[in-house]
């Protein structure tokens, strides 16, 4: 096969991979409220699953948090092994280290709790589990013969939606870089949004993963890839983090609120499934990658500015969801309506503690800082590619 031959084989296999993406995706059955992960523990052993790994991270098994639900696991006779070596955003050798625990403990289902870095930890392990293989084989789209070992989740922060989607992502050990794992199969057969087990999230982490949830809401509801379906998510998503962000990060014991953002995380997971998302994304991934920045954190720091520059691009959409979110009516104008929305986004920022800038972007990093964000941006469907002097900027403005 010559060399042009490769390029088109390989090209028109992204291309059929990609299509991915265009189909509708199943959905993990959802039990919801306070309580609700008792009743997925019995839903497990419903399914007939006798030995389940459960992964995790060591400070949120220290909290006690996962207590009530390995004991509802027992009492509904489901053996249960624990995985707590997840890290914030977990590297290849992290989720190798639980697929070999998986293995070892002779399990047959694999359960996530905890935050996006649990739950991507833990559809990395029970994909790798099942095909008998390494994280780092596991990367990119479909890369993998036979679907992943039967997984749930229990979502800790309210905010990546990962419980929703088919996506997980996992970074290099050495270089950090983040690398995608894209499988219909990563997407649970059942989830609980239970707000009980949110009631110690730190403010400041739930601040920066609620941004999480509006980043997914409002890129997926202005990208090019949006559909009825994922703009009817966006548009709730939005308005439950408006609505209910303030109030679970000043009153964390507040169960209606947390279960409101646990809706609206997942809301934005399912979004993002079909429409992606965008140049916060693309730029907070990458302060991720080099800086360790978390993953909510650098998308709120981030939103503002890239909605700044898109209003021209996006202000029937953001006017769309200004109205939806209650903040004004169509007579005030699109123009008028975009800018209200932005500057409620600016607001939401500063009252719940997000910084404006931050002070690990160095100077002599934007260059390459910019053309990994590029690289990145490039392959999500945004309203409008952005120049290097428009990305370069928002690092400049971000960098205290
Ligand atoms: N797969 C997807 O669709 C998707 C989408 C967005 C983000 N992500 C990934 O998710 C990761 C970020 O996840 P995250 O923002 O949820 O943070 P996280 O999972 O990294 O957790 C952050 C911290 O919060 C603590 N924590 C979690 N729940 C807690 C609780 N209830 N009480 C007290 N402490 C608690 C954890 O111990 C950890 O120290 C990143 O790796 C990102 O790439 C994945
Ligand atoms: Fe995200």
């Amino acid at each position: 096969m010559t060399a042009i031959h490769k390029k088109f084989y390989y090209r028109l296999r992204q291309a059929l991979a990609t299509t991915v993406f265009l189909k509708p995706q199943p959905k993990p059955m959802i039990y919801l409220g306070s309580g609700s992960r008792i009743q997925l523990s019995q839903a497990i052993a419903r399914f007939g699953f006798k030995k389940i790994l459960v992964v995790t991270d060591k400070p949120l098994r220290d909290l006690g948090v996962l207590d009530t639900t390995l004991h509802a696991l027992h009492k509904a006779g489901v053996e249960t092994a624990v995985f707590d070596g997840v890290l914030p955003d977990p590297t290849e050798q992290v989720v190798d280290a639980g697929i070999t625990c998986y293995r070892q403990e002779r399990c047959d289902s694999v359960l996530a709790f905890g935050g996006g870095s649990s739950i991507d930890a833990a559809k990395v392990i029970a994909l790798g589990a099942a095909n008998d293989c390494n994280s780092a084989d596991c990367i990119g789209i479909g890369q993998c013969k036979l679907p992943a070992a039967p997984f749930f989740a229990v979502p800790t922060t309210a905010g990546t939606g990962s419980e929703a989607t088919f996506i997980a992502v996992i970074s290099n050990n050495e270089t950090h870089a983040k690398g995608a794992v894209i499988d219909a199969s990563l997407i649970p057969k059942a989830a609980a949004l239970d707000p009980e087990v949110m009631r110690g999230l730190p403010p400041h982490i739930t601040a920066a993963t609620g941004m999480d949830a509006l980043t997914h809401a409002i890129e997926s509801y202005i990208g090019r890839w949006e559909t009825d379906e994922t703009n009817y998510y966006g548009l709730a998503a939005c308005r439950l983090v408006f609505d209910n962000l303030e109030e679970a990060w000043s009153n964390g014991e507040n169960l209606e609120a947390r279960e409101a953002m646990a809706l609206a995380s997942h809301y934005g997971g399912l979004a993002i499934t079909n429409a992606l998302v965008g140049y916060v994304h693309a730029i907070s991934h990458n302060l991720g990658a080099k800086y360790g920045v978390p993953h909510g954190l650098g998308n709120a720091i981030v939103l503002p500015h890239v909605l700044e520059l898109m209003v021209d691009d996006a202000t029937e959409k953001l006017a769309e969801i200004a109205v939806y979110c209650g903040m004004g009516d169509r007579s005030d104008g699109s123009g008028a309506l975009a800018r209200t929305l932005i500057d409620r986004v600016w607001a939401l920022n500063e009252v719940i503690g997000i910084p404006r800038t931050t002070d690990v972007i160095q100077a002599g990093d934007v260059e390459t800082l910019t053309d990994a964000a590029l690289t990145e941006g490039g392959n999500y469907p945004s309203p409008r590619f952005i120049s290097r002097d428009e990305c370069r900027g928002i690092l400049r403005a971000i960098s205290a």
